[in-house]
């Protein structure tokens, strides 16, 4: 059986994947490829557990801490349900991946951008998205579209996310063959189209 796709969308907090992720997922379905729509922290089982954790624990977390988690979580991912479903053929669609935790833990939260790719190569068994998609949004958009209810990521501050946009850009320089950055300004219609483009090529 043909190998399936495996494409990740990344992005600050509020910039829009989560609405692209869906439309690509209904365009995929409609031209009847299989897909899978999953997500970070958290697609189902052990990792809801452990999102709620990362997500609403109101005590101190140490950002080493953080990051274990959060490679917790995609260990369990990968194995259990990105891995097995790309070998069946199937088109992953994952809100977040690996990117995430370079961007927050290691430009956001400033821990060692060495260790972090070891450990997530570690997490994932050497599995790498076929694409990333990156919706860059600049802060101040960001921070209105998350509105005043705020989980415990979303209050880091705007220090942190300006680092964590900058940290998105640097591996898109880095990675230009995997990762393409979108500017998330653009109409939601606009967006999809060009998302499209990249995944047709
Ligand atoms: P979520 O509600 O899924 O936010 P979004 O809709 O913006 O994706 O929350 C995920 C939060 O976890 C988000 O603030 C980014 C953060 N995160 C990390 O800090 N490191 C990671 O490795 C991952 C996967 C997510």
């Amino acid at each position: 059986m043909a190998k399936g796709l495996f494409i990740t969308f990344e992005g600050g907090d509020g910039c829009g994947k989560t609405t692209q992720i869906k439309l690509l997922d209904e365009y995929l379905r409609n031209k009847g490829y299989k897909t899978l729509l999953t997500r970070e922290p958290g697609s189902k089982g052990l990792g809801v557990k452990l999102r709620e954790i990362l997500l609403n624990y109101d005590g101190e977390v140490s950002p080493t801490c953080e990051s274990f988690l959060f490679l917790a979580d995609r260990a369990q991912h990968v194995d259990c349900i990105i891995k097995p479903a790309i070998d069946e053929g199937v088109i992953v669609l994952c809100d977040r991946h690996t990117d995430s935790t370079v961007a927050y833990q290691g430009y956001g939260r400033g821990l060692d951008l060495a260790q972090i790719n070891m450990l997530n190569k570690i997490a994932t068994g050497g599995l790498k998205p076929d694409l990333t998609i990156v919706l860059d949004v600049d802060v101040e958009t960001s921070q209105a579209r998350v509105g005043q209810e705020k989980d415990r990521m979303e209050s880091a501050g705007i220090e942190f996310f300006k680092r964590v946009r900058q940290g998105f850009l640097e591996i898109a320089r880095q990675e230009p063959e995997r990762v393409k950055v979108i500017d998330s300004k653009q109409s939601i219609q606009e967006i999809h189209a060009k998302i499209l483009e990249l995944v047709a090529r």
